[in-house]
C-alpha cells in the first residue's frame, strides 16, 4: 500500500538541504531538518525566511501563507525527532561515508515504514539503499539548485526500490509542483552526466589558456543562452561538489574523458569551494 506522507524530514541544512525544506514546507508538509550544527539550522531557517519573504513581496505568495509554512518548519540536532516522519531525504554532503553514517545513525531512529530518499546527485541509488535496513524503501530524488526556481527534479531507482516507494516518491514530487523525469541508476543519473562535463571542459578551456574566466562565462551565457556561464555555475553548485561528481563519473564509468581538470582539484585543494566559501573562479568577498 501507498505511503501517506505529512512528516518530512530533511537531513543537512545546507542550500539544498534548506530549499527543499523551503518548497515542502509551502506545500502543507510538515518539515523538520536535521543538522549537527544548530548554527547552520538557524542560517538555514532564516535564508528560507527571506526567500518566503521575497515571494511575498513579489506577489507570489500571501503573508498568511509564509506565515503557516514557517509554522510548519522546525530544525534539530537530535536524530530521534526525526521518529514520526514519513519520508526522511537526505541532502548532506556529496560523500558517501557521509552519507553511509548517517543511514546508520538514522534508520534505527525511524518508524519502520518510513521512506529514505536520498538528493545524491551521482552516487548509485542501489549501493546508498544496502547501507539502510529498507532498501525496498529507498530511493533517489534529485533535485536542482536552487530548489525554489528549478522545475525539475530526477527520480531513481535503485534495484531493490519498491514500485510503492517509487508511486509514493512521484507523488510527493508532483504536489510541490515540480516536473520529474526518471532515470536510472547510472553514475550521475541524467543532468549531472551530461551538465558536469560540459562545466570540467569549462574549467579545462581556463586551465589551457583558450579563455578568460570572464570570456568563457560570456561566451557560453550570449553564445549558447545559458542563464550563467559554466564557471559562475560551478561556483554556485559548490567546487568540491563538482570535483566529486566527475570522480564518479571517471571511477564507476572509467572512461578517460571523465578525468577532472586538475584545476578544479587544486582549487579544492586550496578551500576555494566557490560562493559558499567566498572564492572561486569568481571573488564573492
Ligand atoms: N534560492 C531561491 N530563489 C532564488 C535563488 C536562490 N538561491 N536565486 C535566485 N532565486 C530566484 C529569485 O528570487 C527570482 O525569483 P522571482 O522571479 O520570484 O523574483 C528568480 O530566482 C530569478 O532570480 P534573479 O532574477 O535574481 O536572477 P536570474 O534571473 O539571474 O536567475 C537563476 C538566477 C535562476 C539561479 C539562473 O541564473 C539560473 O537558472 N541558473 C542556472 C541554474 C542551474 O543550472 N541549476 C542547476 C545546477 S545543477 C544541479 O543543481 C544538479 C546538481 O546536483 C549539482
Amino acid at each position: 500500500m501507498e505511503a501517506t506522507i505529512t512528516n518530512v524530514g530533511i537531513i543537512g541544512a545546507g542550500q539544498m538541504g534548506c530549499g527543499i525544506a523551503q518548497v515542502a514546507a509551502a506545500a502543507g508538509y510538515t518539515v523538520t531538518i536535521y543538522d549537527l550544527s544548530k548554527d547552520r539550522i538557524e542560517a538555514g531557517l532564516a535564508t528560507i525566511n527571506g526567500n518566503l519573504a521575497r515571494q511575498v513581496s513579489n506577489g507570489k505568495m500571501h503573508e498568511d501563507e509564509r506565515m503557516a509554512a514557517l509554522s510548519r518548519m522546525s530544525g534539530t540536532a537530535d536524530v530521534n525527532d526525526l521518529a514520526s516522519m514519513d519520508l526522511v531525504i537526505e541532502a548532506a554532503t556529496e560523500d558517501e561515508s557521509v552519507k553511509r553514517k548517517i543511514f546508520a545513525q538514522l534508520c534505527p531512529a525511524l518508524k519502520p515504514e518510513a521512506l529514505i530518499a536520498t538528493n545524491t546527485s551521482s552516487l548509485s541509488i542501489t549501493r546508498l539503499a544496502a547501507a539502510t535496513d529498507r532498501p525496498e524503501r529507498f530511493m533517489g530524488i534529485h533535485f536542482m539548485n536552487p530548489v525554489p526556481v528549478m522545475k525539475l527534479v530526477e527520480l531513481v531507482r535503485g534495484i531493490a526500490t519498491e514500485e510503492t516507494t517509487f508511486t509514493a516518491a512521484k507523488n510527493f514530487v508532483k504536489s510541490l509542483d515540480k516536473t520529474i523525469t526518471v532515470a536510472e541508476d547510472f553514475p550521475a543519473f541524467i543532468v549531472n552526466r551530461i551538465l558536469l562535463p560540459m562545466i570540467n571542459e569549462a574549467i579545462y578551456t581556463l586551465y589551457e589558456g583558450v579563455g578568460s574566466v570572464d570570456a568563457i562565462d560570456t561566451a557560453m551565457k550570449l553564445g549558447a543562452n545559458h542563464p550563467m556561464g559554466p564557471l559562475q555555475l560551478a561556483d554556485f553548485i559548490g567546487l568540491d561538489t563538482c570535483l566529486s561528481i566527475m570522480q564518479v563519473l571517471h571511477d564507476g564509468l572509467a572512461d578517460s574523458k571523465y578525468r577532472p581538470c586538475p584545476l578544479l582539484v587544486k582549487y579544492v585543494e586550496a578551500g576555494w569551494l566557490g560562493r559558499k566559501s567566498g572564492r572561486g573562479f569568481y571573488d564573492y568577498r
